[in-house]
């Protein structure tokens, strides 16, 4: 078997490891939720939130794929298994069933500033043992921050 071996070792690639897993179950657990969102919207305004939640879907699953492919260039293992999406997503669930379009603005605002909050912690961390991966996550802050932008304008 072939053995990834990356720039990183101690402690830095453990730093580094935490952020990159971080980043990648929230935004995977962050693409289900707004599909879940797409679907069960309902409102006045439904079409361009519609329409939104799956700009954020798409930006939320490429991000994660240069997370993950960040974290196997170093030598590290991405866990993207639904079962381990479900036991450390920090992302606060909605209900099952109809939202109102009011609510998921609401929904939307307050999950994607809780992911905007932990994605600039994991640039700091990141920024001494691995600018490269602190480069990424900076990448990913500027897509959340301007989606947190686009639904908080709407409330
Ligand atoms: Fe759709």
């Amino acid at each position: 078997m072939a053995t990834i071996t990356g720039p990183l070792s101690g402690d830095a690639k453990k730093t580094v490891a935490t952020a990159l897993q971080g980043a990648l179950v929230d935004l995977l657990d962050l693409s289900l939720l707004a599909k879940q969102m797409h679907w069960n919207l309902t409102g006045p305004h439904f079409r361009q939130i519609h329409l939104q939640l799956d700009e954020v879907t798409a930006l939320a699953r490429e991000h994660a794929d240069t997370i993950a492919e960040r974290a196997v260039a170093l030598g590290l293992n991405p866990d993207g298994r639904a079962a381990t999406i479900a036991k450390s997503t920090k992302l606060s669930q909605p209900e099952n069933g109809w939202i109102e379009d009011g609510k998921v603005v609401a929904t939307m605002t307050d999950i994607l500033e809780a992911v905007g909050k932990r994605m600039r912690e994991r640039v700091a961390v990141t920024d001494e043992p691995d600018p490269v991966s602190q480069d990424l996550l900076i990448a990913v802050a500027q897509d959340i921050d301007k989606q947190h932008w686009m639904f908080q304008a709407q409330r």
